[in-house]
């Protein structure tokens, strides 16, 4: 089954999972949807998010996906919403990043950071809270804006890193959640101040859960060709292009799409 795994994000965001789907599944094809017409999700209202990311999963599906990668947790809140509207398997990132998250965790004291939204559903944290371990969350939505707009700039990012994670380490966490796909692009700069904890991404928890969807539901690629990853955007596709040194993956083509 050579049709491509549908993946999308609000931006560059999601390029973290596809990075680590795509080592674990290379034989794969996949289209990638970089939906900057509408970043960041993570501010706008429940009703505009919903509607954008089940219009982007119909989008994939009618693009020939043969399963959804919700590469983004601030859509993954609307999962239910668009596993009703799509006849395809639909992974989201929230609950296996939760579950990873609680197993490495060993004094029960996990930080999520994430968008404002992400946060204010509370999803990680009652996830977390389950599993009898503390959550403290914090909102981050200012690192989608600096990691999509002023990247190059180290210091704003070390600047605004230190302003909203220092909480964090005062809470003496010993692990520290991803809960924005983005965010694992900040590692270098969170590191020196969590120092030497455990960090959890999205993209690294759900890779062996898609291997599992693909096989169960007979999916799986048995091509032995290395797969090809197709992106669109629904604009900047140029500033898109020049973002893609910061993965690494080889994209075959770029496209904007309206
Ligand atoms: N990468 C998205 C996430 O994981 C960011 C969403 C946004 O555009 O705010 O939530």
């Amino acid at each position: 089954m050579n049709k491509p795994i549908g993946v999308f994000d609000s931006g560059i965001g999601g390029l973290t999972v596809l990075e680590a789907v795509y080592k674990l599944l290379p034989t794969e094809n996949y289209i990638y949807l970089a939906d900057f017409k509408n970043n960041p999700y993570g501010v706008k209202s429940v009703d505009e998010v919903e509607s954008i990311v089940v219009n982007n999963a119909l989008l994939l599906e009618k693009m020939g996906a043969k399963l959804i990668i919700i590469a983004c947790n601030t859509a993954s809140l609307y999962v239910e919403s668009i596993k009703k509207a799509v006849r395809i398997p639909v992974i989201e990132v929230i609950e296996k990043t939760c579950e990873n998250a609680c197993n490495v965790s060993k004094n029960a004291k996990i930080g999520v950071i994430a968008t404002q939204m992400t946060i204010e559903k509370g999803k990680y944290q009652s996830l977390i809270n389950k599993e009898n371990k503390h959550a403290y969350g914090v909102k981050c939505s200012e690192f989608v804006d600096y990691i999509e707009h002023k990247f190059d700039d180290y210091d704003l990012g070390m600047k605004l890193v230190k302003e909203k994670i220092n909480s964090l380490k005062e809470e003496k966490i010993d692990t520290l959640i991803y809960g924005c796909t983005h965010f694992s692009l900040l590692e270098d700069k969170i590191k020196t101040v969590l120092g030497d904890i455990n960090y959890v991404d999205c993209g690294s928890s759900i890779a062996p859960f898609v291997k599992e969807e693909l096989v169960k539901n007979g999916l799986i690629n048995h091509q032995s060709e290395t797969g090809k990853i197709i992106a669109y955007t629904t604009k900047d596709v140029q500033s898109f292009r020049e973002k893609l040194s910061l993965f690494n993956l080889k994209i075959e083509s770029v496209e904007e799409i309206k």
